[in-house]
């Protein structure tokens, strides 16, 4: 059965009690003082935020106090992981498994956000695969699961994004700046990362008067196993050295730009695609 038995969630409570006597003491006392920041009274949801730039963004979002929904499709310890470390810096999060290419399975993920914390804020449709192969030799089955999961499932995500972020709200979709690198084997994929530029711009149209924006965010190279699983140290030094800097971009060079981009700063970048690249484009 599509979307049976792929929810499960687990609440996490033990954070509830931090962000009143953070607030009380002053954001600032409580920062100084190493303490957790205080909550800003906002929630985000981050899709395929088990590991890479998802865990770092969830982290990163925790800190600058939004309650946070963990998303993972298979690794339940990780999503966990996740959650048990914001929760030892202070923050608030749940963990729900939710496969976003099951639109029933997406539904609950945003239900269970909301039985939990009471609505959603911010939305950064992160969840995403890799397959690479020349066309001549690409499988049915990997054409099939890239588009399933990274434009069929990030639709479902912008679709419920659209129906349920508050005012004056955030979302994200995650591109690649291989939309303009190009590369040969990146067909399939870097054309289900060009549908997320597009949907973020329609959307940002169709949300007009409610002060949310929405951006899509085209990462380069990043240090996770999407980018490394399958290349030869050679290959991954290669791509690190045609960037400026000389180096892979880390999950949390991503999270920092999507922060600033959730963040009161960012409310005038709306429709566009924002490349954190390093400058390898
Ligand atoms: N790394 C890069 O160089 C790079 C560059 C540009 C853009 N991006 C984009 O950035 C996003 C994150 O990439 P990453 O490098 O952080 O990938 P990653 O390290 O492989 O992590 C992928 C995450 O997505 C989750 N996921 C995969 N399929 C899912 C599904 N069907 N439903 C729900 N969750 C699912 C995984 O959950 P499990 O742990 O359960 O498998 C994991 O949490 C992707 O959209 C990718 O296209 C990455």
């Amino acid at each position: 059965m599509p979307g049976q038995n792929k929810v499960q969630r687990r609440t996490v409570l033990a954070g509830a009690a931090w962000s009143s006597a953070a607030l009380a003491m002053g954001a600032a006392h409580a920062q100084t003082a190493g303490h957790a920041p205080a909550s800003n009274g906002k929630v985000a949801i981050v899709t395929g935020s088990s590991r890479g730039i998802g865990a770092a963004t969830a982290k990163r979002l925790a800190r600058d106090g939004y309650a946070i929904t963990v998303n993972c499709e298979k690794n339940r310890d990780l999503a966990a992981g996740v959650v048990r470390e914001i929760e030892a810096a202070g923050g608030r999060a749940i963990w729900v498994q939710a496969d976003v290419s099951d639109p029933d399975a997406v539904r609950r993920l945003f239900d269970e956000n909301e039985r939990a914390f009471g609505g959603v804020d911010v939305v950064v449709s992160n969840a995403g695969i890799m397959r690479l192969a020349p066309f001549r030799d690409m499988a049915d089955a990997d054409v099939s699961r890239m588009v399933d999961v990274n434009q069929k499932g990030s639709f479902f995500v912008l679709r419920e994004a659209a129906r349920r972020v508050r005012d004056g709200g955030r979302i994200l979709a995650l591109s690649s700046s291989i939309t303009q690198l190009r590369s040969p084997t990146y067909g399939p994929y870097a054309a289900t990362k060009a549908a997320q530029e597009l949907f973020a711009n329609v959307l940002a149209k169709e949300l007009e008067g409610r002060m949310i924006s929405v951006n899509a965010m085209a990462p380069g190279v990043v240090n996770t196993t999407l980018f490394t699983d399958g290349k030869t140290p050679e290959q991954i030094a290669g791509f690190a050295a045609r960037t400026p800097h000389k180096r892979l971009g880390e999950p949390e060079d991503i999270a920092d730009t999507i922060a600033a981009l959730c963040s009161g700063d960012g409310a005038w970048i709306n429709g566009q695609t924002v490349f954190a690249n390093g400058g390898i484009v």
